[in-house]
């Protein structure tokens, strides 16, 4: 596959990749690499190709903030109306300061903190995805303290497989630590009604991410609506279906980008599940993170050193896994391909291209074809606006990295690269007195 074969965001002109009507040389040159570039326009064309998709469901997008929760893409998620799914106080600080009003916030996790649940109920979000008994319980717990009431859905937890690329991100099968089975959550739904601090406002579930089929979803809303017929039975008035997000989005050269087919298709599952939802009276959730930034980002990285070793070629560039840890943690493949098209007479070679952390592990391709870069040339990793960035580290005290965005002609620095003062912030070397001297 040559460069410029994935089409979509940060296309190939003049044989270089832009971004917006920027260079990504120039980017790189001005923000230092490695650098993180978000093209905000393909954001908000992804959330409407998803809100297109779905005309005439009832459909509230909560934006899944784990995906990429930088302000400046979290408020134009806001400018266009979208809410946000959260997982921890931090989130939630994130898309309230980016604009996101608490009304159309859902916060899922298995274990919210108490300060977590107070901090949420203060700022009114919409609904707690309660996950277990105990939550549900300390939920309660918190609220009558507070002199509230706590909204809240169970997340089911529907037992699919979700077909997804690494078991880690399959979330909906018995096995993993998410939601109740659809038994348990009609218990914890009657046990609720007997409290007048707790209100049940929809039925939850999240199978996995980065699926690429309709059919596990709608396997899910079949568990789904069998729970909502059995809490209707029971009298209970519900306004939403919350069905998570996952959905799948192309990595790999010759699959086309989701909104022409190759990888989920939104129709298709609109289709499926538009009508469904809308018989039951319910307003739909979805949560889609990677669907709305990942092919929205890149990653640029910067050639260091070209290395042989053994029957190996190995190109070390400035960025690996403390900056995108997907194809270390999850195997996740990215696409890399030269900023700056060169000719290249000898062919590709077979390279891993590795990050310079002190790991085997810190790789971000292994065996994969590439014209040969040379040192100081620039590499651009595709499909890296979903879990890139926010699954950063400062492991082997490497700074995290900056991050840019653009929009048509206009490009902003959304993030400086952390300082070495920001790598000790809050830290002391306290007990001097107890050292022992030198002798
Ligand atoms: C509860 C929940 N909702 C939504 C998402 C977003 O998934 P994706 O980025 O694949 O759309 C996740 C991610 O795992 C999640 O855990």
């Amino acid at each position: 596959m040559g460069p410029g074969v994935l089409t979509g965001p940060f296309p190939r002109r003049d044989g270089v990749l832009h971004g917006g009507s920027h260079r990504l040389d120039a980017l790189a040159e001005e923000f230092g690499t490695p650098l993180y570039v978000y093209d905000l326009d393909a954001v908000e064309g992804a959330y409407r190709r998803l809100l297109d998709a779905f005309a005439g469901v009832p459909l509230d997008v909560a934006y899944s903030v784990k995906a990429n929760g930088a302000l400046a893409v979290l408020h134009r998620l806001a400018s266009l109306g979208a809410g946000a799914d959260i997982v921890s106080e931090g989130e939630l600080f994130r898309a309230l300061r980016a604009g996101i009003p608490a009304h159309r916030i859902v916060f899922a996790g298995v274990a919210k903190s108490e300060a977590e649940m107070e901090a949420a109920l203060r700022a009114g979000i919409r609904a707690f995805n309660v996950e277990s008994a105990g939550e549900l319980e300390r939920l309660d717990g918190v609220a009558e303290r507070l002199g509230v009431v706590a909204p809240f859905a169970v997340r089911v937890n529907p037992d699919v497989l979700s077909p997804t690329p690494h078991e880690y991100t399959r979330t909906g099968h018995a096995s993993t630590k998410f939601g109740v089975g659809p038994d348990e959550a009609l218990e914890l739904y009657a046990r609720a009604r007997a409290r007048p601090t707790l209100k049940a406002v929809g039925v939850d579930a999240h199978i996995g991410s980065q699926i690429r089929e309709v059919e596990p979803f709608v396997q899910a809303l079949a568990r789904l609506e069998t729970v909502v017929h059995g809490l209707r039975a029971q009298g209970e008035a519900l306004e939403f279906l919350d069905m998570g997000g996952g959905f799948g989005v192309a990595y790999e050269p010759g699959v086309e980008p989701s909104d022409h087919g190759g990888t989920l298709d939104l129709r298709t599952l609109a289709r499926e599940l538009g009508p469904r939802v809308r018989a039951l009276g319910l307003r739909l959730i979805l949560e889609p993170g990677r669907s709305i930034v990942g092919e929205a980002g890149v990653m640029l990285t910067r050639v260091e050193i070209v290395k042989r070793s053994g029957d190996k070629v190995f190109v070390v560039v400035d960025g690996g896994m403390t900056e995108l840890i997907r194809p270390s943690h999850y195997g996740g493949y990215h696409h890399i391909e030269p900023v700056v098209a060169r000719p290249d007479p000898q062919g590709p070679v077979v390279v891993d291209v590795v990050g310079p952390i002190c790991e085997t592990g810190d790789f971000l391709a292994r065996d994969r074809a590439l014209a040969l870069p040379r040192p100081g040339d620039l590499l651009a990793v595709r499909t890296a606006g979903a879990y890139g960035f926010t699954m950063a580290s400062n492991y082997n005290a490497r700074r995290r990295p900056a991050e840019a965005a653009v929009s048509g002609d206009r490009v902003e620095l959304i993030r400086a690269r952390e300082s070495l003062d920001d790598l000790i912030r809050g830290e002391r070397m306290p007990f001097d007195d107890l050292a022992t001297p030198p002798s």
